[in-house]
C-alpha cells in the first residue's frame, strides 16, 4: 500500500518506519529540511532504541523515503497520515486575528495550527480514493473539522479517519509493532477495511482492532493519557504524605499494587511527569471540558499536583542548603523526561536547572542521550559531561531526575571521592536506603526516610527532615528492604 506520512517527528518516523517494515511503500514528509536531509543520509534525528536499524533497513530496501515535497508524497497515496505536533496553545492568536479577550480562554487548548497547515498543504494533491488518517493527538471534533475543510478545499467528499497513537517514547518500536490494541474512528466501511488490512500484521496475537466513531477515537487518546497522568500525580501526592508521617512509599506501593484491582503500573513516585504528551493532553482535555461548560476539577488538580511535584527536588535542595545556593556546584544526572529517549520537552530536570541557575548555582549535567537537546537551549550556561562520574567533580550535591539504568549501580566510593560533599537528591528512588546509609551519604528521596548527614568537614550538621525528627516513630536504622 502507498502511504504518505505528514510530519516526521517521534510518531511520524516510527509509524512510517514500522509500516514500511510490514511491506508498505512509505514516504515521510517534513517541512524541516535539515531533518529530511539527515534522514536521507541515514542519520536519525531522534534517539529511539532500535529505530536506526529499522530505518536504514527499510530505506535500503526502497520501501521508506523522505522528502520535503508534499505533492510528490501524496499524489499516489492510498493513506495520508497526519502526524504533526499539537502542542499546548500559549493563548496567542498566531496572526489569525483572534480577539484579545480570547487569548486567556485558549490557554491550555491544543494548538492545531500545524494540522490546519498540513491539510492545506496536501489537499490539492490528494488522489480520489485516498483516506486521510489523523494520527496526531487532537481534541474530539477535529476529525469533523478536517473533513469539512477538505470538502471546501477539494470540492468533493474526502474520507477522514482517526487513529490515535499509544506508543511510549523509549519503547516506541515495540509498542507500534505489538500494540495492546489499535483504535480507529471511521465514517465509512472503506476506511475500516483499508485500516484493518494495514494493521492486520500487527494484531496477530489476538489484540483487538477497536472500531468506533471519530469522536470516540479522539477522546480515547486523551482519556488514556489523563488516567495515566492521574495515577502519577496520585502516587506523588501520597509519597509527599508518606514523608510527613514517616511512612515509606515503596512499602505502601507494594501494599496496594498486589491488589489486582489496583496493580503496579504507573504508580512510581518521582519528580512529576513531563514529555510532549501527558502535560499538554491533560491541559487540553481540561480546556475542552471547560469549553463544554464543565468544571474539570480532577484534571486541573492532576496538572497542578504535577506542576508542584516538578519543584520537589528544588524545595529539598533549598532547605538542605538553608537557601544559600549562590556559587554552589550541582551535578545533575538525567535530563530527558524519562529513560531511553532524548526528549526534554517539559522535562522536570529543566525545572530544577532553571531554579538552580536563577539562584546563582552552577550545574554540571549528564544524560546518556539528551545532552544535545539541552545544550541547544542552555548553551554555555551549563557544563556538559559525557560521564556521570565526571559531572560529580567538586559537586556540593548530586540531583537525579531520570532513572536511566546506568545510574542504578554506581561506585559509591568513587562518587564520594569526587564530590565536595556526599549529598544526593534522588528524584527517582534509585537506591536502597540501607546501602546509602552504609556509604555515609546524606540522601533525600521521594516519599521515604531522608538520611541525615554526618558532621561535615566544617563540623556542621545540616537540617534534616525524617520521621524521627518529626517524632512520628523511630525505625530500625538499617532495616533490610527490597524494592521492586
Ligand atoms: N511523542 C510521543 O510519544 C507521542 C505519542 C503518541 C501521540 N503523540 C502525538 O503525535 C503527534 C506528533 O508528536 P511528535 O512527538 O511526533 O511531534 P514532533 O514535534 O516530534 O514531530 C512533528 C513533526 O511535524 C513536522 N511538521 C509540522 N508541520 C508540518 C507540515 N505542514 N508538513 C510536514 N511536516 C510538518 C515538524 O517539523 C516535526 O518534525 C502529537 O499530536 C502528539 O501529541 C506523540
Amino acid at each position: 500500500m502507498q502511504i504518505a506520512i505528514i510530519g516526521t517527528g517521534y510518531v511520524g518516523l516510527v509509524t512510517g518506519t514500522c509500516l514500511a517494515d510490514s511491506g508498505n511503500d512509505v514516504t515521510c514528509v517534513d517541512i524541516d529540511q535539515a531533518k529530511i536531509e539527515r534522514l536521507e543520509q541515514g542519520e536519525i534525528p531522534i534517539y529511539e532504541p532500535g529505530l536506526s536499524e529499522l530505518v536504514l533497513r527499510n530505506a535500503a530496501a526502497g520501501r521508506l523515503k523522505f522528502t520535503t515535497n508534499t505533492a510528490d508524497a501524496v499524489r499516489s497515496a492510498r493513506l495520508v497520515y497526519i502526524a504533526v505536533g499539537t502542542p499546548t496553545s500559549d493563548g496567542g492568536s498566531h496572526g489569525k486575528g483572534v480577539h484579545p479577550g480570547e487569548l486567556s480562554e485558549n490557554k491550555g487548548a491544543a494548538d492545531l495550527r500545524y494540522v490546519w497547515s498540513a491539510v492545506e498543504g496536501f489537499a490539492p494533491h490528494l488522489p480520489e480514493d485516498a483516506v486521510v488518517v489523523i494520527k496526531s493527538t487532537v481534541p474530539p471534533g477535529t476529525n469533523t473539522k478536517v473533513f469539512e475543510m477538505l470538502q471546501k478545499l477539494t470540492g468533493r467528499t474526502v474520507d477522514v479517519a482517526s487513529n490515535p497513537e499509544f506508543l511510549k517514547e523509549g519503547a516506541a518500536i515495540n509498542d507500534f509493532q505489538y500494540p495492546d490494541r489499535v483504535v480507529i474512528g471511521v465514517r465509512t466501511k472503506d476506511a475500516e477495511e483499508v485500516l484493518s488490512e494495514l494493521y492486520g500484521p500487527f494484531l496477530r496475537t489476538d489484540k483487538p482492532l477497536l472500531v468506533m466513531t471519530p469522536e470516540s477515537a479522539e477522546l480515547t487518546k486523551y482519556v488514556a493519557n489523563a488516567l495515566l497522568s492521574t495515577k502519577i500525580s496520585f502516587i506523588n501526592e501520597m509519597a509527599n504524605l508518606c514523608e510527613r508521617i514517616g511512612g515509606d512509599i515503596n512499602d505502601v506501593r507494594r501494599g496496594i499494587g498486589h491488589d489486582r484491582r489496583i496493580g503496579f503500573a504507573f504508580l512510581f513516585p518521582g519528580v512529576g511527569y513531563g514529555g510532549s504528551c501527558f502535560p499538554k493532553d491533560v491541559r487540553a482535555l481540561a480546556h475542552l471540558a471547560r469549553q463544554l461548560g464543565m468544571d474539570p476539577l480532577l484534571l486541573d488538580s492532576v496538572d497542578e499536583v504535577n506542576n508542584r511535584q516538578k519543584h520537589v527536588l528544588s524545595h529539598k535542595i533549598e532547605k538542605h542548603f538553608g537557601g544559600h545556593l549562590a556559587g554552589k556546584q550541582f551535578a545533575i544526572w538525567g535530563l530527558a523526561f524519562k529513560p531511553k529517549t532524548d526528549d526534554v520537552r517539559e522535562a522536570p530536570a529543566l525545572t530544577l536547572i532553571n531554579f538552580l541557575l536563577e539562584r546563582g548555582a552552577k550545574c554540571a549535567v549528564h544524560d546518556p542521550e539528551a545532552m544535545d537537546n539541552v545544550q541547544a537551549q542552555y548553551r554555555e550556561r551549563l557544563t556538559y559531561l559525557h560521564s556521570p562520574m565526571d559531572a560529580l567533580e567538586g559537586a556540593d550535591a548530586l540531583a537525579i531526575n531520570t532513572e536511566w539504568s546506568e545510574f542504578r549501580n554506581p561506585d559509591f566510593d568513587e562518587m564520594k571521592r569526587r564530590m565536595r560533599s556526599p549529598v544526593i537528591f534522588d528524584g527517582r528512588n534509585l537506591y536502597d536506603l540501607a546501602q546509602i546509609r552504609e556509604h555515609g551519604f546524606t540522601y533525600y528521596s521521594i516519599g521515604r526516610d531522608q538520611i541525615p548527614q554526618q558532621s561535615n568537614s566544617a563540623g556542621r550538621t545540616h537540617a534534616i527532615v525524617s520521621s524521627q525528627s518529626l517524632g512520628l516513630g523511630a525505625k530500625p536504622a538499617s532495616r533490610p528492604k527490597t524494592f521492586h
